[in-house]
């Protein structure tokens, strides 16, 4: 498949004007299950309408939670009528959590502590993914989970029952494993405990705060008092930053680019993406808003300016996980060799993004080494069109886009429709920006 209108014709105009960033990925998936957990309608503003939210949306739907998409005063809401941790029903079918590791994992922890049967699966990528990670603490918990490949992939049969809180090490930083057993503790009699080894996005905690959940956060220790009930809230979830960041990155290499993003989340743990162009020299202005639901807000102006090459690895790499297909679209326009080191877990993506990178960039003409855990990239100027693949990961697709803004004819994109899962309508926010 092509992206006509982003071919050709396209080449190096600059991108100018504003963008409204739709909702968080994340912040959505957690605005919905706690909205269905807690107790009455709480409405939620600002939601991201995309295939991996609606997964979740759906799931909670199977198991006779009502959610209205409504409008009022010209804002989309979600309308979700909470019935409390134990009003979910079992669900008549099988949960088919699309391309979303998020549903799939939350629910998995979410659904071990229920009191029925329920059986999550996935699309071909999905069925693929680690599950053992969220698998092995949930049965310390006593879970009864079994699954594919000796139980370590989807489709997964959970037979929910009453858990018993754990403490439990996190052998690695990640966002969606300490949400599962946060969310299986919170429907367990107890204390639950999960211990971080490094930071990952916080959604989860600051979503329990909101909701008052008895919650509490010391050192790398995060714990949950389980099998209590709570109040239900109004949510406002801001613009996601790693939808922010193709535009960013758009911004920073297509000269004479100045673009406004309206409305970016700036959780400090999101943030790397800001910290990353920042080192390479990216021209970008951070005007900040009052935050809403206990996360800080900010419209972003980004103008083209010439990048230099970087280290990223560590930490860093951990919070720019998401980000590292445009991120290595920036490195391939900076000057010098930029490296990404420890991001082992970019090969257990959506795709192996690690691959899917390197294949797209080294077709544009870009001389590139690939490790185990990264990637080094010498920038040039001169690109060319490709044809690229995706494996159906969105971001693989939005980066390569990105990236064919600065060649002759576009790239050819082999699926962009997938871009759906994360970012409808990005397509034609960047044609709109695009000065002729
Ligand atoms: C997410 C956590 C991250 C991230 C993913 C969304 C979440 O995954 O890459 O896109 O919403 O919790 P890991 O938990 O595997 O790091």
């Amino acid at each position: 498949m092509t992206a006509p209108r982003l071919s050709g014709q396209f080449k190096a105009k600059p991108l100018r004007g504003a963008v409204l960033i739709p909702g968080d990925k994340s912040i959505t998936h957690r605005a919905i299950i706690l909205s269905a957990l807690a107790k009455g309608r709480s409405r939620i503003q600002g939601y991201l309408p995309s295939e991996d939210c609606e997964r979740t949306l759906a799931a909670f739907q199977s198991m006779r939670i009502s959610i209205q998409k409504t409008n009022k005063s010209g804002k989309d809401l979600l309308e979700v009528e909470g019935k409390g941790l134990k009003g979910l029903t079992e669900p008549e079918d099988v949960i088919d959590c699309g391309n979303s590791g998020t549903t799939m994992r939350l629910m998995s922890g979410l659904l071990s502590g229920q009191s029925f049967f329920s059986v999550l699966t996935g699309d071909q990528s999905l069925r693929k993914r680690p599950m053992k990670r969220v698998i092995e603490p949930l049965r310390l918990m006593g879970a009864e989970i079994s699954g594919r490949a000796e139980g370590t992939q989807a489709p997964l049969a959970i037979s929910g029952k009453a858990l018993k809180p754990v403490a439990y090490h996190l052998p690695i930083a990640s966002a969606q494993v300490k949400s599962a057993i946060l969310l299986a503790g919170l429907c367990t009699e107890g204390r639950t405990t999960v211990y971080e080894p490094g930071p990952s996005r916080d959604h989860t905690e600051r979503m329990f705060e909101f909701f008052e959940v008895p919650f509490k956060k010391k050192g790398a220790a995060l714990s949950v008092e389980g099998g209590g009930s709570f109040q239900a809230r109004d949510i406002n979830i801001p613009g996601d930053i790693s939808s922010a960041a193709f535009f960013l990155v758009a911004g920073s290499i297509v000269p004479g680019s100045e673009i406004m993003l309206k409305n970016v989340g700036l959780n400090p743990s999101r943030t790397g993406v800001l910290e990353v162009l920042q080192k390479m020299g990216a021209d970008i202005q951070i005007q900040p808003l009052s935050s809403s639901t206990n996360e800080p807000v900010a419209d972003l102006i980004v103008r083209f300016a010439p990048l230099k090459a970087t280290l990223i690895e560590g930490p860093l790499m951990t919070a720019v996980i998401d980000e590292f297909p445009i991120l290595c679209v920036a490195a391939a326009r900076a000057e010098g060799t930029t490296v990404f080191r420890d991001g082992g877990e970019l090969r257990v993506k959506e795709s192996d993004r690690i691959e899917r990178m390197a294949e797209g960039l080294r077709g544009m003409g870009l001389d590139l080494e690939t490790h185990s855990d990264g990637i080094s990239i010498e920038g040039r100027a001169d690109w060319k069109s490709t044809a690229c693949k995706t494996d159906g990961d969105h971001r693989i697709a939005m980066s390569m886009t990105v990236a064919g803004l600065l060649t002759d004819g576009g790239n050819h994109v082999d699926d962009l429709k997938c871009i759906n899962t994360s970012f409808p309508g990005f397509l034609t926010l960047l044609s709109q920006l695009a000065v002729t």
